[in-house]
C-alpha cells in the first residue's frame, strides 16, 4: 500500500475551501494507548457549492469510533469512513453540526506528528499535516477556525493541562481520579496551530507588559530538575517581546504565553497559538552544558516563533505552496532580532555562512526548488534552506530594493490589510508595490525561479575621464523543471575605496537606476559607469551581500587584500579575504601531485595576521576572518568532479602552513582572550572564546609539538563547554595524545545530559581520519544513542552525512551505504527524520566519477524498495532524476 507513489499536488489546482468550519469544540480524554477525541465541528456550505456536494475531510491513520450530524447518529450508508478520509452524503445546507469521535494510540506514534509521548509527555504536532492524524478535518491552512479545547487525564500522570489561547475552567471528574482544564483561543486559525501538552513538568514564570497595557504570564514548562536551566530562554523571550513592538509595532494578543520544551521533535519548535513547543535543544541552557552557539540558537528560535505571532498565525498561508509567507518572513525578523542583541556585523558574516553552506548546494544539485515552489509530493520535505533562509534573503532585499521607510510603510499595510487571513506572496508584496510606489513584478521572480543566480562584474577604471565602468552579467542556471530564466531584479550594494582607504563618491551615476549606494540591475547585461570618480578606485561590489548571488569579478588580489584591510563594510572586508583563502585552497587542490607544503602568498599571510592582531575589530569579527572555509565550502567553490579526500588535504596544509606562518602570535592572541572575566552568553564575551577557539584549532595542529599540551590543558581546565568543547574537537580531529582519555572523561562527566552527549557523538562523527564510520557504527549501539530521537540521530548520523565530507563520501562507498541503511530503518518509524537524514545526497553529482557511481549505485538500491515511506521516495526520485 505504501509504495505508490500519491498524485503530486500542484499550486495552480488551489481552490477556496467547498465547506466553511466557524467553530471546532475538542473533547480529549487523554490515556496512553487509547485516547479518545470528540470533535464538534460547526460546519457551513461555501458560497458556490453545488448542494448535494459531499463533505470531504482530511485523516490520516485515524479510526472512526462515532459520528453525528446535528445530534443524530449517522447511519453507515450515509457515510465512507477510511484511515485517511472521511465522506459524507446529503449534508444539509445550512450550517450543521459535525460530531466526530476518533480513537487514537498516543503511544504508537513514532512519527512525532499528531499526538504523540515524549518522556511521559503528551505533546502535538500539526505543522504541516498532523492535524488529521488527531480528528477528520479539513486540515488545511486556509480554513481558520475558532477553537475551545477539554483536555481531560488522570491527574497523577498529567497534573498539567495546557491548550491554545487562554485558561477558561479546570476542575475534578467527580467520582474518578481524572481531572480536566478547557481553554479558548479566540483568534481564528488553522489547524496546524492547534497544540496541548499534558504531563507532569516544572514551571518558570514571569509577566510581561505589552505597549497596549496588556499583562501577560509568560511560562516555560520543562522537565524536573531543569527549572534552573530556562533562564537565557525566558530572557530572550522578553526581549523578542519588546523588540516586535519597537521595530515591527507589533504586540502581544493573549493573556498568557507559554513555551514547553520536549526531547523528542522533528524540528526546532513550533509556533502554535499562545503554546509553543519546543526542542529542548533550544529552551535549556547552562555553561556546563550548551555552547555560545547554543544560546545564541535559543535566542533566536525564541525570537522566531514568538514572532510567528503576527507572521504566520495573525496572518497565515493560503496554502502550503506560500510556506515562505511565514517561514522567510519570519527568519528575516529573527535575523534582525538577532543582529540588533548582537553585532550586525557578524550575524550577517553568520547568516551568509549559513545560507552558502546549506542554500547554495541544495539550489546547485536536485533538489533545488524555488523559494515558492509550484509542486510537491511530500510538503514535509519543503521545510527547507530555500523556503527558511533564501526566503528571508529575499525579504531582505525587498527591504534593500525599497528602503526602510517604505519597507515599514509596506509592512504596516500588511499587517492592516490581511491581519485574520490566509493569504498569498502576491498579496504580501501587493503591499509593498503600493506602500512604495514601485512596481515589484519583475522582483517577484525571486520566488519563482530556483537556482542561485550568478554576476560577473568586470570593473575598468578611465584615468583620463574619471569614469569607472563596471560590466556587470547576470545568469541563472537552470535547475530541475526550470530550464531559461529571465534577468532578476538584484539590488547591488556598491562603495568606491579610493587609494587612501576613504569612501570616493561619484557626481552621478548612469547606466542603471540607483538609490543611495544601491544599483539595481535588472538586465542580462548591463554597463553602470560612475562619474567624476577623481582617484582609482577598488570598487567594493554586493556590500552586505545585498543579494544571494554568486559573485565573480576581476578584482584581484592585491585590490581584495586591500577591501580586506580597508573596506568600511565589514562584510565585504570579510569576504575580500574569505576570496583570496579560497583561491589558495582551490589551487592547492587542484595542483595534481600533492605538494608537501604549499606556498602562501606572504600578503595573504600578513593580511591575516594585520586582522588578528587589529584591536579595533571585535573579537568575533576576527575570529570569522581566521576560520579557514570548511571542507564542505571548498566542494561547493569547486562545484563539480570533487575530491574530498583533495580538498581536505589541501585545507590540512594550509592550516598547518597558516600556523607556522603565523608563528608566536598566535599563542599571544590565544592568551589575550583567554584571561576573560567569569563565563557569560553575552555576544562581547562569546566573541572572545570565538577567537581564542580558533587560534587553539591552529595551534594544536601547528609543528610545534607542545601545542598539543596545551590543547589537553583548555580541556581539563575550561569552566565552560564553549572552551570544553574546542579543545575536545582539536583532541579528536588530529587524534592528539589523550583524546582517546578525554572523550572517556567528557562522557562521563556528561552522561546523564543527552544534549550535552549530542555534543559527544557529533565530534566524534565529524573526526576526518579513516576509522571514523566504523566508530560511528559502534556508537549508534552506545547507551545514550536512540534512533526514535531526532536530536541524537541529527548529532551522530547527521552529523556524519553532512559534516564530514570525506568519511560520508568514501571511496569505497561504504560511508552510503550505511546513511542508506540507517535511513531505510528510520523509515519504519519516522519517515519526516528519515527524508531529512536523506538530504545528504543532494550533492551527489558534483563528486568526481568514482564517488559519483557509488552514490548512484546506493540510491538506486533505496529506490527498488517497495515500502518507502512517501517521504522517502519523494526525495529518492528527486536525487536520481
Ligand atoms: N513552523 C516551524 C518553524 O519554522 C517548523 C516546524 C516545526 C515544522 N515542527 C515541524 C515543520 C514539523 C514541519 C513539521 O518554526
Ligand atoms: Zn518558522
Amino acid at each position: 500500500m505504501r509504495t505508490e507513489t500519491p498524485a503530486p499536488v500542484r499550486l495552480e489546482d488551489y481552490r477556496p475551501p467547498r465547506f466553511e468550519i466557524d467553530t471546532v469544540a475538542l473533547d480529549i480524554k487523554l490515556a496512553p494507548r487509547a485516547t479518545r477525541v470528540g470533535a464538534r465541528l460547526t460546519i457551513r456550505r461555501a458560497a458556490d457549492t453545488p448542494a448535494g456536494e459531499p463533505l470531504v475531510l482530511d485523516g490520516d491513520e485515524l479510526s472512526l469510533v462515532s459520528l453525528a450530524l446535528d445530534g443524530q447518529i449517522l447511519a453507515a450508508d450515509r457515510y465512507r469512513a477510511t484511515p485517511s478520509r472521511l465522506e459524507i452524503d446529503d449534508v444539509p445546507d445550512g450550517p450543521f453540526v459535525l460530531d466526530i469521535e476518533t480513537r487514537l494510540d498516543p503511544d504508537a506514534n513514532t512519527k512525532l506528528m499528531g499526538l504523540y509521548r515524549s518522556n511521559g509527555t503528551y505533546c502535538t504536532q500539526c505543522e504541516a499535516e498532523g492535524f488529521r492524524r488527531i480528528t477528520y478535518f479539513l486540515d488545511r491552512p486556509d480554513c481558520l477556525a475558532v477553537y475551545t479545547t477539554r483536555i481531560e487525564a488522570r491527574a497523577s500522570e498529567a497534573p498539567l493541562l495546557l491548550g491554545n489561547g487562554n485558561p477558561v475552567e479546570q476542575g475534578e471528574v467527580p467520582g474518578t481520579d481524572r481531572h480536566y482544564a478547557i481553554w479558548h483561543d479566540p483568534h481564528p486559525k488553522p489547524s496546524y496551530l492547534f497544540a496541548l501538552v499534558a504531563g507532569d513538568l516544572a514551571c518558570v514564570s514571569d509577566r510581561f507588559t505589552t505597549a497596549e497595557g496588556r499583562d501577560v504570564a509568560l511560562n516555560i514548562y520543562v522537565e524536573h530538575g531543569n527549572e534552573a536551566n530556562c533562564g537565557w530562554a525566558m530572557d530572550s523571550l522578553k526581549r523578542s517581546m519588546h523588540w516586535d513592538e519597537e521595530v515591527f509595532g507589533r504586540c502581544y494578543d493573549l493573556d498568557v504565553f507559554n513555551i514547553v520544551a520536549v526531547s523528542d521533535f522533528n524540528m526546532g519548535a513550533m509556533e502554535n497559538k499562545g503554546l509553543n513547543i519546543f526542542n529542548d535543544k533550544y529552551v535549556l541552557a547552562d555553561p556546563d552544558t550548551a555552547t555560545d552557539q547554543d544560546y545564541a540558537g535559543i535566542e533566536a528560535v525564541i525570537a522566531h516563533e514568538y514572532f510567528h505571532n503576527w507572521t504566520g498565525n495573525r496572518i497565515t498561508c493560503r496554502d502550503w505552496f506560500q510556506l515562505c509567507l511565514k517561514e522567510g518572513l519570519t527568519v528575516f525578523r529573527d535575523q534582525e532580532f538577532s543582529a540588533d542583541m548582537r553585532s550586525r556585523a557578524v550575524k550577517r558574516i553568520s547568516d551568509v555562512r549559513l545560507l552558502k553552506s546549506h542554500q547554495f548546494p541544495e539550489d546547485a544539485g536536485p533538489l533545488a526548488h524555488p523559494v515558492r515552489p509550484r509542486l510537491y509530493h511530500e510538503i514535509n520535505n519543503f521545510y527547507t534552506a530555500t523556503v527558511y533562509e533564501k526566503g528571508a534573503e529575499v525579504v531582505r532585499m525587498l527591504k534593500t530594493v525599497l528602503g526602510g521607510e517604505d519597507f515599514r510603510k509596506g509592512m504596516d499595510l500588511f499587517f492592516a490589510r490581511h491581519d485574520g487571513e490566509a493569504t498569498t506572496i502576491e498579496a504580501f508584496l501587493a503591499c509593498f508595490a503600493q506602500a512604495s510606489g514601485r512596481s515589484l513584478d519583475q522582483f517577484a521572480l525571486w520566488y519563482e525561479q530556483a537556482g542561485t543566480p550568478s554576476l560577473r562584474i568586470d570593473s575598468a577604471y578611465d584615468a583620463s575621464g574619471k569614469r569607472l565602468t563596471l560590466t556587470v552579467k547576470q545568469q541563472t542556471p537552470p535547475t530541475p523543471k526550470q530550464a531559461d530564466k529571465p534577468a532578476l531584479h538584484i539590488p547591488l550594494r556598491v562603495g568606491l575605496m579610493g587609494p587612501d582607504g576613504t569612501e570616493l563618491s561619484p557626481s552621478s551615476i548612469s547606466g542603471a537606476e540607483t538609490t543611495g549606494d544601491v544599483v539595481h540591475i535588472t538586465a542580462p547585461l548591463q554597463k553602470v559607469v560612475f562619474h567624476d570618480v577623481m582617484d582609482r578606485p577598488v570598487p567594493s561590489l554586493l556590500r552586505g551581500f545585498s543579494a544571494p548571488v554568486t559573485l565573480k569579478s576581476n578584482l584581484d588580489d592585491t585590490e581584495l587584500l586591500f577591501l580586506a584591510a580597508n573596506d568600511t563594510d565589514p562584510f565585504n572586508r570579510w569576504e575580500a579575504l574569505q576570496s583570496v583563502i579560497f583561491k589558495t585552497l582551490i589551487d592547492q587542490t587542484s595542483a595534481g601531485p600533492r605538494q608537501q607544503r604549499l606556498d602562501i602568498d606572504p600578503r595573504l599571510v600578513a593580511a591575516i595576521e594585520a586582522t588578528m592582531a587589529d584591536e579595533r575589530l571585535e573579537p568575533a569579527f576576527r575570529a570569522l576572518c581566521l576560520q579557514l572555509p570548511g571542507d564542505a565550502d571548498i566542494a561547493r567553490e569547486i562545484g563539480n568532479d570533487v575530491d574530498p579526500d583533495a580538498i581536505h588535504f589541501a585545507r590540512s596544509q594550509m592550516r598547518s602552513g597558516l600556523a607556522d606562518a603565523l608563528g608566536p602570535m598566535l599563542k599571544q592572541t590565544y592568551d589575550n582572550m583567554s584571561n576573560a572575566a567569569p563565563y557569560s552568553p553575552e555576544a562581547a564575551s562569546a566573541g572572545r572564546r570565538a577567537l581564542k577557539n580558533v587560534l587553539l584549532d591552529y595551534l594544536g595542529q601547528g609543528q610545534g609539538g607542545a601545542s598539543g599540551d596545551l590543547v589537553g590543558r583548555q580541556f581539563e581546565q575550561a569552566d565552560n563547554m564553549t572552551d570544553r568543547l574546542a579543545a575536545l574537537t582539536v583532541l579528536v580531529h588530529a587524534r592528539l595524545p589523550g583524546h582517546e582519555e578525554a572523550l572517556a572523561a567528557f562522557a562521563d562527566r556528561h552522561a546523564r545530559t543527552p544534549l550535552a552527549m549530542d555534543k559527544w557523538f557529533m565530534v566524534q562523527a565529524t573526526a576526518p581520519g579513516e576509522e571514523t564510520l566504523a566508530a560511528v557504527k559502534a556508537l549508534t549501539g552506545h547507551p545514550a544513542f536512540s534512533p526514535a530521537n531526532p536530536n541524537r540521530v541529527r548529532a551522530l548520523v547527521g552529523a556524519f552525512a553532512t559534516g564530514n565530507q570525506r568519511q560520508f563520501n568514501r571511496l569505497d562507498g561504504a560511508g552510503f551505504d550505511f546513511v542508506a541503511d540507517f535511513v531505510l530503518d528510520l523509515d519504519t518509524r519516522n519517515p519526516q527524520a528519515a527524508a531529512r537524514l536523506l538530504s545528504a545526497f543532494r550533492s551527489w553529482r558534483a563528486l568526481e566519477p568514482e564517488r559519483r557511481a557509488r552514490a548512484k549505485a546506493t540510491l538506486e538500491r533505496m529506490a527498488q524498495g517497495t515500502d518507502l515511506s512517501p517521504d522517502v521516495r519523494d526525495i529518492v526520485d528527486r536525487c536520481l532524476q
